[in-house]
């Protein structure tokens, strides 16, 4: 069976195949340099370049597959949560496709994906805990099965990637920052400062924007003469927050497995540090491979064939129409 995904919530425009349960193809068009000096993304410019890119990248995922369009048995499109403008190209390009070639279309949901990419190649036992840290959520799932995703926790302020770009820009490193503060922490002492925890009690809901604040009246205060310290205690701060939530939802949950997605979880110290205390508590945790955690199509062809073997229906052939307001 052979699965395209299709993603364009945000500022990456995606095509992934998945062939046999495999990943044939999986490839990523970024705007990073078309954003980056806005300092964030700038709606408008994603939804356009997406346009501009998504069927030359469609077609250079067939060659890379080395299948043809006729090969393709169904298709999976993220349709929400996202930028409303880029998510409205993606899947308009997936439906007049699968009209075109008379196969089914299935509306794929953008955190869900996330998760999904866990499952490739590997045995998840269910129930199972999930936890996706990305640039715009930051949300923990409980997992009946591989398409059955109960939220039980969310950040009630800011994503923790979110968070990352901010305190990247107030250290004047590009955007997006996450993967540069984690550079510059590797030369700093993650014990130099004390930014706060925050911990919200009786609750698996996580919240971010303390540290972040903390982080900005420090730099107020001294600059920026020690930024790897910065970047070092603020990366400390926040992974101990996310493992606190962590062991408050397997103390709540008697689960096997723990998976975790989203562009954060690329960040090797947090990695480690999961991957220690989960070992401790013997659960086995079930990280993304790096290559999977930033947005992709990959994930939703991923989550798409689960979809189908579910036996879910798909969806109708209508475009999204968004209202303007
Ligand atoms: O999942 P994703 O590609 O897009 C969203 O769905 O938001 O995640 C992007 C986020 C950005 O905030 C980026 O700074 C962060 O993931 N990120 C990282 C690292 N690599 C990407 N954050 C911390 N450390 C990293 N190595
Ligand atoms: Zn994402």
């Amino acid at each position: 069976m052979v699965i395209l995904g299709i993603e364009t919530s945000c500022d990456e425009t995606s095509v992934g195949i998945l062939k046999n349960s495999q990943l044939v193809a999986n490839l990523i068009a970024s705007q990073e340099n078309l954003h980056s000096h806005f300092g964030g993304i700038v709606p408008e410019i994603a939804s356009r370049a997406h346009l501009e890119k998504i069927a030359i990248l469609f077609n250079c995922a067939l060659k890379k597959a080395g299948i043809s369009s006729e090969e393709i048995d169904a298709i999976g499109v993220t349709n929400e949560p996202g930028l409303k403008g880029s998510l409205m190209i993606g899947v308009s390009f997936a439906t007049g496709l699968a009209y075109a070639l008379k196969k089914p279309v299935y509306h794929v949901n953008h955190l869900h994906a996330h998760l999904a990419a866990c499952y490739l190649n590997q045995n998840i036992s269910f129930p199972a805990l999930g936890l996706i840290i990305s640039g715009g959520h930051t949300n923990l799932y409980l997992l009946r099965n591989h398409t059955n995703f109960h939220l039980i926790g969310k950040t009630r302020d800011d994503a923790c990637g979110e968070v990352f770009d901010k305190v990247g820009r107030m250290l004047n490193l590009q955007f997006p920052g996450g993967m540069h503060v984690e550079k510059l922490a590797q030369k700093g002492d993650e014990k130099k400062l004390k930014f706060p925890v925050a911990y919200i009690k009786n609750s698996l809901d996580f919240s971010f924007s303390g540290i972040k604040t903390a982080v900005y009246y420090y730099i107020l205060k001294n600059g920026i003469k020690n930024a790897a310290d910065i970047a070092a205690s603020f990366q400390k701060a926040i992974t101990d927050s996310i493992i606190m939530k962590i062991n408050d939802a397997i103390n709540m949950f008697e689960v096997k497995n723990f998976l975790f997605g989203g562009g954060v979880i690329r960040n090797e110290y947090l990695r480690k540090k999961i991957t220690e205390h989960l070992s401790k508590k013997g659960v086995r945790p079930v990280i993304c491979p790096p290559d999977l955690c930033t947005d992709n199509g990959g994930k939703v062809a991923i989550l798409t064939s689960y979809i189908i073997s579910a036996g879910k229906k798909p969806s109708p052939y209508k475009i999204l129409v968004y209202p303007t307001k």
